[in-house]
C-alpha cells in the first residue's frame, strides 16, 4: 500500500529557546527537519511526503528540499497556530490516491528505517495505531496545589511517540469534527479516541526522542555518533 506521510515542522521551537525554529539546528552538521525527511525519502514504502512548515519557514525549507533532492516532498504547506492544525491542513495536501497516512514530528530525527518499517508491520491490521514506550519514571496525578491525588500502575502508561498511523478517512473525519467543536488533543491519536474509534500501541525506540531542549540536542547528537561509529 501506498503511505503518505505528513510532518508538522511549524512550530516554534520555545523550549529550545535558539531564537528560531529548533528543526534547523545542526545534528552532525544537518539540520534536525533533513534527518527527518531524509528516513521518509528513502523509505520504499513512502510515496509522498508533505512538510508543514511556520511561514516565515516556507521559503528555508523549499531551499533545504531542492538541496537535498528530495523528490518525494510533494508539499511544502503553511501550518497553523496548534500543531493539530498544522496536521489537519498537511493531511489535505496528499493526493487523493493516498489511503494510508504517517504522522512524524519534523523534531524526531533519530527514528531509524528499521524502526519505521518494524512499525508499518506491527500496525498494517489496524486502521489507527500509534508508538510509545515504557517509563522508566513512576507517574503521579497531582491537583494543581501539587497534592498526589493518585499513582496509576506504571504496566498501563506509556509515554507516546510519533510515527503515528491512520487510515486516511478516519484521520480526516476526527480533524474534522475536532475543528468543528474547537476540541484539542495534544496528539493525532487522542481525536480518534474522543470520536471512539479504537487506537493500537506498539513499542517504539528510547532512541525516538523529540528534540525540544537543549540537551534533547547533546543527547541526538550522541546518538548519531554511537551509530556512526
Ligand atoms: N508543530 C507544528 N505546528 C505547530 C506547533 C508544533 O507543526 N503549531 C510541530 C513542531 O514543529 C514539532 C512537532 O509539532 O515538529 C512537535 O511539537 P513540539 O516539540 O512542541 O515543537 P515546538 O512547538 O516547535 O516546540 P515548543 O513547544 O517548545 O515551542
Ligand atoms: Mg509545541
Amino acid at each position: 500500500a501506498e503511505i503518505g506521510i505528513v510532518i508538522p515542522a511549524a512550530g516554534q521551537g520555545k523550549r529550545m529557546g535558539a531564537g528560531f525554529n529548533k528543526q534547523f539546528l545542526l545534528l552532525r552538521g544537518q539540520p534536525i527537519l533533513v534527518h527527518t525527511v531524509r528516513l521518509f525519502e528513502e523509505s520504499s514504502y513512502v510515496s509522498e511526503i508533505v512538510i508543514v512548515g511556520a511561514e516565515s519557514d516556507l521559503l528555508v525549507i523549499k531551499e533545504l528540499v531542492y538541496h537535498h533532492k528530495f523528490l518525494k516532498v510533494v508539499a511544502i504547506i503553511q501550518g497553523g497556530a496548534q500543531r493539530q492544525d498544522s496536521v489537519r491542513t498537511g493531511v489535505q495536501a496528499l493526493s487523493s490516491t493516498i489511503q494510508r497516512v504517517v504522522v512524524h514530528d519534523g523534531a524526531r530525527p533519530l527514528l531509524t528505517l528499521q524502526a519505521f518499517h518494524r512499525f508499518l508491520e506491527e500496525t498494517e491490521e489496524f486502521s489507527a495505531a500509534i508508538m510509545g514506550i515504557q517509563l522508566k519514571d513512576t507517574i503521579k496525578r497531582v491537583d494543581l496545589s501539587g497534592k498526589v491525588l493518585e499513582t496509576p500502575p506504571r504496566e498501563g502508561l506509556r509515554a507516546v511517540q510519533t510515527p503515528q498511523i491512520f487510515d486516511r478517512g478516519i484521520l480526516e473525519e476526527a480533524h474534522h469534527q475536532a475543528e468543528k467543536v474547537g476540541y484539542y488533543g495534544t496528539d493525532d491519536a487522542a481525536l480518534l479516541e474522543w470520536m471512539g474509534y479504537p487506537v493500537q500501541m506498539v513499542e517504539g525506540s528510547q532512541e525516538n526522542i523529540k528534540v525540544t531542549t537543549p540537551d534533547d540536542l547533546w543527547l541526538a547528537e550522541r546518538i548519531l555518533a554511537m551509530r556512526e561509529a
